[in-house]
């Protein structure tokens, strides 16, 4: 059985409103930026979803969009161990175009690092990254980050695309959790 959030919720740190209100601030950024261009987003599986489908509906550059899925730590871990797997690559080539990678959040750099030297290869016309959480205290390796929404403290948090073992990323608010009242589930 997996719990509802509130048996192991500590605080919601980032409420709906005050998310909403910073991803329309960053897509103006990006309006700006990228005025008269194109762009190819690439939407980070799968913790970026939320975050992108709330983002890109007030970007008003024209735009595509495509995913790419990697696994950046073993399974039961909770921390990043700089072994990064591409699960899911593009679809469609990036050269010549101008990429912003959407993410849910940046900790100790090693995904977010392996993916822009990948996709560097592949010779885009330019490549940023846009990241809702910014977990900066715990970085290794450091990553140029564009757009931030928020940076966060060194705490593991839930909601709004970020999961506790796979579940409760659909929540409209980033929540931080109390450990010592959090099972994951069995089976
Ligand atoms: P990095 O390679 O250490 O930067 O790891 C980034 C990935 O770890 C993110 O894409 C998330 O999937 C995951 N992650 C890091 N911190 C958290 C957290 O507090 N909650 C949920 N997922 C997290
Ligand atoms: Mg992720």
């Amino acid at each position: 059985m997996v719990k509802p959030y509130q048996a192991f919720l500590d605080k919601i740190l980032i409420p709906e409103a005050e998310l909403q209100a910073r991803i329309r601030e960053l897509a103006a950024e990006i309006n700006r930026d990228y005025a008269g261009e194109e762009l190819l987003v690439i939407c980070i599986l799968r913790g970026g979803v939320m975050f992108l489908t709330d983002l890109i509906r007030h970007i008003n550059i024209p735009l595509a969009i495509e995913f790419m899925a990697v696994s950046s730590y073993g399974a039961g871990a909770r921390a990043s161990q700089g072994d990064v797997r591409i699960t899911l690559d593009l679809n469609t080539t990036i050269f010549g175009k101008h990429v912003i990678i959407v993410e849910d959040i940046i900790d100790s750099g090693h995904t977010l690092s392996s993916v822009i030297d990948l996709l560097k290869t592949r010779e885009p016309a330019s490549i940023y990254i846009c990241t809702l959480l910014d977990k900066y205290e715990r970085r290794e390796v450091d990553v140029p980050i564009r757009y931030c929404g928020f940076k966060i403290q060194n705490e593991f948090v839930f909601g709004y695309g970020l999961d506790m073992d796979e579940y409760y990323r659909n929540l409209p608010f980033v929540a931080t959790v109390d450990l010592d009242k959090y099972e994951p589930p069995s089976g």
